[in-house]
């Protein structure tokens, strides 16, 4: 049986103690670590930048699994490497030529993610699916975390599975939002690759033990 990828968010972590949070990370079964960047335009929320990837990046074991919640990523793609971004995730939606970005993200020498809205269909990625390594399926509308789960994934990760299959596209499933106990064996039993999980995570009593447990579904 395929081993599931869990992508604990920083986002819900205590921002007081970032480095308390990351060196838990490091000693978790975690395979990464996922990191939202939100510019307040994209999406009505204003996360973190570039210094705190920055310094994660210095101490985090784990690659950054980063998730730009941004309009206009291409004009950040050198400011992604140099602050240690290993996937640079941007959305379908914040690119008019999205060909053009994922090719400069790859030549800059990071994975290629790119990540759909709840309401974006997964034919969208039909003429990019072989040039990407994953696919970010929102499962909340993004901006936040601790929302409620969108049922309709569940049928969008068959549909995106079909299209990597019939395509032989090796791009990984990687689904955010609302990703806890009840969710997860669903999206694993549906053929999610790697779970981004937040608040759950990070507001249980034993983080470790939950991303544990999220990995061995
Ligand atoms: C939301 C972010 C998520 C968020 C998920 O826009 O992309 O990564 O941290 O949080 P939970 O798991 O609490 O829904
Ligand atoms: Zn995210």
């Amino acid at each position: 049986m395929k081993k599931i990828m869990v992508s604990p968010s920083l986002l819900s972590a205590d921002f007081l103690n970032i480095q308390k949070e990351v060196e838990m990370i490091n000693q978790s079964d975690a395979d990464w670590l996922h990191m939202d960047v939100m510019d307040g335009v994209f999406v009505p929320n204003i996360s973190f930048g570039f210094p705190i990837l920055s310094a994660v990046s210095k101490i985090s074991k784990k690659p950054l699994d980063t998730h730009f919640m941004i309009v206009q990523p291409e004009k950040y793609i050198k400011e992604a490497k140099e602050s240690g971004v290993y996937m640079m995730t941007i959305h379908q939606e914040a690119c008019l030529h999205l060909n053009r970005t994922i090719h400069a993200i790859r030549n800059a020498g990071m994975k290629v993610g790119v990540a759909l809205n709840p309401s974006t269909p997964v034919n969208t990625l039909e003429d990019v699916i072989n040039d990407i390594d994953m696919v970010l399926l929102m499962s909340v509308n993004p901006g936040f975390s601790s929302q409620k789960f969108i049922e309709n994934t569940i049928g969008k990760i068959a549909r995106l599975g079909k299209l990597i299959a019939d395509s032989g596209s090796k791009a990984l499933i990687e689904v955010d939002g609302g990703v806890q106990s009840e969710t997860a064996p669903r999206l694993v039993e549906a053929g999610v690759d790697v779970l981004v999980s937040g608040s759950y995570v990070f507001r249980s009593n034993n983080p470790i033990a939950t991303i544990h447990a999220l990995k061995n579904l």
